[in-house]
């Protein structure tokens, strides 16, 4: 007999299904042609997937009013649920102005070569907000060379609001076979029957001190979900496709087949860091996992945050507000006396026997072509790097 394994719940009790399909999704759609369009940014675009998919549940549109305030001033939404970043529709004040509320609005992707309209918003309110509020608040900083702030100073001034119904996914899905909405992963942990499943949100290639982390946590549940982020990332960040493929030969070589679930995370990066960090663990509550990875300067970005307080946070939540058991780690480093990836927490050994790269040390190796040290990490990957890094400098 199999064993009958049940599902994480989701954040606030009911995985949202906001796509329509069949029938319903042509009778919309044809009716979306002659709606008002708003233009997506790449951001919104993910936003409004996830919020389709279930992915940011308990969300079922873009953020009001009363739900933006209380999520930038109290980490909640009104409901009393765990919330930490506001998820929203910025236009400009011109194309506000023409939408009429308590209507419908085509939510419409630009292509290489004409439009997609990947849904429509129940248009319930339209209003203005603090810029610099929600960036010292969210982002812990009102300066603009934070590249999740400078978005926020550059996007429109006026929030959108409302339910929305998807009814295209973006024209081009990045990676389809390993798109797994939150329905397939939990169906996915089921048919194998892991109980418990760690995630781990990435950014970056795996690196050896990644590898780690995954393992040690690996040690103690049953599988690990590997969901590299691949919405909109900052432009010095490691493109998408060539991080996949690290992923890949990692996977390949140095973990049981049976026991990882490689799958995209479609949304973009904010570099929120601590508060990016509880929105992170609840978007994974929602594909089914019951534990996430915490390491060092989670999202963060520059030196705009602690090391640690993507994991202090958790700290201003009672135990029970997030079902999601984060698992926290040290800064993980190569030891060579201990001849392993380690953290100060089991060696003993001081900084003269750890190697650590920085991020400009690592781009300059691989801008000159050069492997990376092993101990940092694997060949395979620094092959991967270093081809794929040439290969966008030159298209
Ligand atoms: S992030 O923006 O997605 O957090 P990144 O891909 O670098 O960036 O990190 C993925 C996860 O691994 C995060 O939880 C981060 O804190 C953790 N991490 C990355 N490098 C280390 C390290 N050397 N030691 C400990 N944790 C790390």
């Amino acid at each position: 007999m199999t064993k009958q394994v049940r599902s994480m719940t989701p954040h606030g009790g009911t995985l949202i299904n906001r796509e329509l399909k069949g029938t319903m999704r042509e009778a919309v759609l044809e009716k979306a042609y002659i709606l008002p369009k708003v233009y997506l940014s790449s951001m919104a675009m993910s936003d409004l997937e996830m919020i389709a998919t279930g992915a940011l549940s308990p969300l079922t549109g873009f953020m009001g009013r009363e739900t933006y305030n209380s999520v930038v001033e109290t980490m909640h939404l009104p409901s009393g649920l765990a919330w930490t970043i506001p998820v929203t529709l910025p236009v400009a004040k011109e194309l506000a102005d023409e939408l009429p509320l308590d209507s419908e609005v085509a939510l419409v992707e630009r292509t290489g070569d004409g439009e997609n309209i990947m849904g429509v918003l129940q248009l319930a309110e339209k209003f203005p907000y603090d810029k610099e509020r929600e960036a010292a608040e969210v982002y812990r900083t009102t300066e603009d060379a934070h590249p999740g702030v400078a978005r926020l100073y550059r996007q429109g001034d006026i929030l959108l609001a409302g339910d929305i119904w998807l009814l295209n996914r973006p024209s081009h899905v990045p990676f389809p076979e390993f798109q797994r909405d939150p329905l397939q992963t939990r169906q996915y942990f089921r048919d194998k029957g892991w109980r418990r499943v760690v995630a781990f949100q990435t950014r970056n290639p795996i690196h050896r001190a990644h590898e780690y982390l995954q393992k040690v946590a690996m040690e103690v549940v049953d599988g690990l979900l590997l969901h590299p982020l691949v919405g909109q990332t900052k432009a010095d960040d490691i493109p998408a496709d060539v991080r996949m493929r690290s992923y890949q030969v990692v996977l390949d070589v140095y973990y049981p087949k049976d026991r990882v679930l490689l799958s995209v995370f479609p949304a973009a990066m904010r570099y929120a860091g601590p508060r990016e960090a509880i929105f992170h663990a609840i978007a994974r509550q929602n594909y089914g996992c019951t534990h996430f990875i915490v390491g060092r300067d989670h999202a963060g970005v520059g030196n705009y945050y602690g090391t640690y307080d993507a994991q202090l946070i958790f700290d201003e939540f009672a135990p029970d507000e997030l079902a999601i058991t984060p698992l926290f780690f040290e800064h993980a480093f190569y030891c060579r006396k201990c001849g392993t990836v380690t953290t100060s927490k089991t060696c003993p050994h001081g900084k003269e026997d750890h190697i650590f790269l920085s991020g400009t040390q690592v781009r300059k190796l691989l801008a000159e072509g050069k492997q990376l040290p092993v101990e940092f990490t694997r060949p395979e990957v620094s092959q991967v790097l270093i081809e794929g890094m040439r290969n966008h400098r030159q298209s």
